[in-house]
């Protein structure tokens, strides 16, 4: 294994130091949850070795959503990385070829680059509103295709991919011996059309989510992949022994405890996160010098510059940065040009949100052409 740091990470809020960061629209997942503000019953966990699949209570509940899963195909890893660092460890090889589509979360890629494998690239375009057209995919498929990678709602636009292009793609797997991964880390985020859990769809497709992004729990590292295929289950399993064992007991407990009564915390969530859209959307409306492809689910969207190119990109961040103190996630996080960037409508408070959308405008009249 080759391992590199990612951009994504150095760059991070969290490792520069929230203390630097007054509008912080580089998140993408609602705000953290504060451990008092969550009622939880923890005094009586004993700290034992969890169970290596994961606390059962807690894959059944996960498992519920679909009455085509149990909780015997559900592994709880730690948070939605590690399980896409046990699927690509396990389905790839050097020797592998692997379809990812491009922008990505860094992981899908950066994982398959430090095993060394073969990545054939799918590239999605904001002029075709960052779609997936499976016939680009089918025509990557080569012999050695161990791997089709995808994201839904897709990290950084927010699209949501059709089920029937998840379907194509799940039988197109099949008939080439590959997996079909769908890193559905946002689902619980695309509430007005909520869709099923994507392994209960197809034996071919692995799901990945954790409680991060939806819930404001990315701290407690709960996370978790299905698969209805029990051989790639029990591999994943033996992935998951051999580098940590079980979770943290402490972590599942409280992922079980939030999950139990989600909907008591996720309807202020869900408020919050509509407030936010629309001011989003009202700010884009009237910001003729950006464009954007609405993101129909998640918390974050992937907007660019128009005639970027041209702009002083450079200064436009090191305003936005130094001069406002507003970061955004600029596009090299997601090896694309700094004129995308990636904002994340989520995590602050309504007015933070709005101040930090009009100082993006204001960057933007102060850079008005490359100097
Ligand atoms: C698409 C996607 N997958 C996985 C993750 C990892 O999330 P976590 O490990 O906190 O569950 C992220 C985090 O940004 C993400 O955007």
């Amino acid at each position: 294994m080759n391992y590199k740091r990612m951009p994504i990470e150095i760059e991070s809020p969290e490792q520069m130091g929230y203390e630097n960061v007054k509008y912080n629209l580089t998140e993408s997942s609602v705000s953290d949850t504060v451990f008092g503000n969550i009622q939880l019953s923890i005094s009586d966990l004993k700290l034992c070795y969890g169970n290596h699949i994961g606390k059962p209570e807690l894959r059944k509940l996960i498992a519920a959503e679909s009455p085509l899963l149990s909780e015997n195909q559900v592994l709880i890893t730690a948070g939605a990385a590690s399980a896409l660092f046990i699927v690509a460890t396990t389905l790839l090889e050097k020797e592998d070829n692997m379809i990812v589509i491009t922008p990505n979360y860094a992981t899908n890629i950066e994982t398959p680059k430090a095993i060394g494998c073969e990545i054939s690239f799918v590239q999605l375009k904001f002029e075709n509103n960052f779609s997936i057209v499976v016939e680009e995919i089918k025509l990557l498929i080569k012999k050695n295709t161990k791997l089709i990678s995808i994201t839904n709602p897709h990290n950084p636009t927010g699209i949501v991919i059709p089920k029937e292009t998840i379907m194509q793609l799940a039988v197109l797997a099949e008939e080439n011996n590959c997996y079909l991964l769908v890193d559905e880390t946002y689902r619980d985020l695309n509430f007005n059309d909520k869709y099923a859990i994507a392994a209960s769809l197809h034996q071919r497709i692995i799901s990945v989510a954790s409680v991060s992004k939806a819930y404001g729990l990315p701290g407690i590292r709960i996370g978790w992949l299905i698969t209805q295929n029990e051989n790639l289950f029990e591999t994943f399993l033996a992935a998951k022994e051999q580098i940590f064992v079980c979770n943290s007991v402490l972590d599942e407990e409280i992922a079980y405890q939030y999950l139990s009564k989600k909907e008591i915390y996720f309807d202020e969530i869900k408020k919050h996160i509509s407030r936010n859209k629309a001011s989003l959307l009202e700010w884009m409306a009237n910001e003729k010098r950006m464009e954007m492809v609405h993101p129909a689910g998640g918390v974050v969207c992937f907007p660019r510059i128009i005639n970027g190119e041209q702009r002083n990109v450079k200064r436009f961040y090191e305003l936005l940065n130094i001069t406002y103190q507003t970061f955004v996630g600029p596009g090299h996080w997601f090896e694309m040009p700094d004129y995308y960037m990636r904002i994340g409508f989520g995590w602050s408070n309504n007015e933070e949100l709005k101040q930090g959308l009009q100082n993006i405008s204001r960057c933007l009249d102060e850079t008005s052409e490359y100097q």
